[in-house]
């Protein structure tokens, strides 16, 4: 950090209307990487702040650390004048924006994303949420954020497995809305997840653009753009249940999911060959930990994935939503159904991909 996002803090919350009284929400990991530094910038700019720090997981996302944090806030002093600030990844961001919509009736949320995913994905688009003991995500609000402060030299401290993850979403927007994009980050793959920079702004700053414009034209996902954004993830929920949503992350199911997406664009006549081959290029150079990938997509047997993919929760009248692309920088939303057999081939065409070079 120390760059001009944070520097340039007191300014920014003046410009955009945010008063000095600043809940700050870490996780453990972040409040040891930037909280000293930032809480002393905080004070010398003259706010008002608290700090809540909670565990570094997911299970975070929960409504008894919800209601913890919030009698915090209320033994804190903390009315309606406050704002909060989120730093973190998707877990701190989603939880703190589940807070902010929901404390006093809806506070400001300023979200400060310090992984690739939040930063390209999860901080933007106002979706907050927790999770339930039956399902992830359900219990939520849109709650738009009133600033996103963007600093990817945060990311140094990033541990690779979350590098990689990450990096399943910026190629995703390249696959979905953006082919010049998709070709540079072919080009630059080592470059971008080895942070060299000027790739590793361009990549962050290109993704964060492309999520914010399709949510401004379809911000409550009615007429499909949005779900766009979920190219990969019919397979990649399937998947992440059936690691019990621990020993898979979002962005490994995903890129595995984007493989599937993209032999099922090929076999339904959508998408050409060269296309997929040039698509399953790029998706083969993301690394899993050693034995992840066969534990938990090669070992797999198709059927099982595909009963697990129908009891995602986010399914609509219980039939599944395939997002697939025309070209590469072109996609859709599938609204027919389409048989069985084709999910399942596109399962095991990935699955034969994979297991080319499987020991990885
Ligand atoms: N709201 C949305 O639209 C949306 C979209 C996608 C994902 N999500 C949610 O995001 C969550 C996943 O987010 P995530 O992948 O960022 O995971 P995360 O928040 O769990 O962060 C991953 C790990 O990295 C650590 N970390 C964070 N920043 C770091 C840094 N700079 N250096 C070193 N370590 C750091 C964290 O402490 C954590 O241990 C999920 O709960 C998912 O549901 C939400
Ligand atoms: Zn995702």
């Amino acid at each position: 950090m120390g760059t001009p996002v944070i520097a340039g803090l007191g300014e920014l919350f003046k410009t955009h209307g945010l008063s000095k009284k600043t809940v700050v929400l870490f996780d453990e990991h972040t409040r040891r990487l930037f909280g000293d530094e930032l809480l002393k910038k905080l004070s010398d700019e003259g706010f008002q702040w608290t700090e809540l720090v909670i565990p570094a997981r997911e299970a975070s996302k929960s409504f008894s650390v919800a209601y913890r944090l919030y009698g915090r806030m209320i033994e804190a002093d903390v009315d309606r004048s406050w704002n909060l600030l989120a730093v973190g990844g998707g877990v701190v961001g989603d939880l703190g924006g589940f807070i902010a919509a929901s404390y006093f009736r809806g506070i400001p949320v300023i979200q400060l994303p310090t992984t690739l995913l939040a930063m390209t994905d999860s901080s933007i688009g106002g979706k907050v949420a927790i999770n339930h003991p039956l399902g992830k995500n359900l219990i939520g609000f849109f709650h738009s954020p009133e600033l996103v402060l963007i600093d990817p030299s945060s990311l140094a401290t990033l541990p690779k497995r979350e590098i990689y993850a990450g990096m399943a979403e910026v190629v995703k927007y390249g696959f979905i809305a953006d082919e010049p994009f998709f070709t540079f980050l072919d080009l630059h793959f080592a470059d971008v997840t080895g942070l060299k920079e000027p790739y590793i702004t361009k990549a962050v700053k290109k993704s964060a653009f492309i999520k914010d414009d399709v949510v401004k034209k379809d911000f409550r996902e009615t007429d499909g753009l949005r779900a766009t954004l979920n190219f990969g993830h019919t397979f990649a929920h399937g998947l992440e249940k059936l690691a019990e949503y621990r020993h898979l992350r979002h962005g490994e199911a995903v890129t595995i999911g984007m493989v599937c997406a993209l032999f099922l664009s090929h076999n339904l006549g959508y998408l050409d060959r060269e296309s997929l081959d040039r698509g399953l290029s790029l998706l083969r150079k993301f690394r899993f930990p050693k034995g992840v990938l066969k534990r938990r997509f090669l070992d797999i047997d198709s059927d099982l994935l595909l009963e697990s993919m129908f009891s995602d929760k986010k399914k609509l009248d219980k039939k599944l939503r395939f997002v697939l692309l025309k070209n590469l920088g072109e996609a859709f939303l599938l609204e027919e159904n389409i048989e069985d057999r084709h999910v399942l081939k596109a399962i095991s065409d990935g699955q034969a991909l994979f297991s080319s070079k499987s020991d990885r």
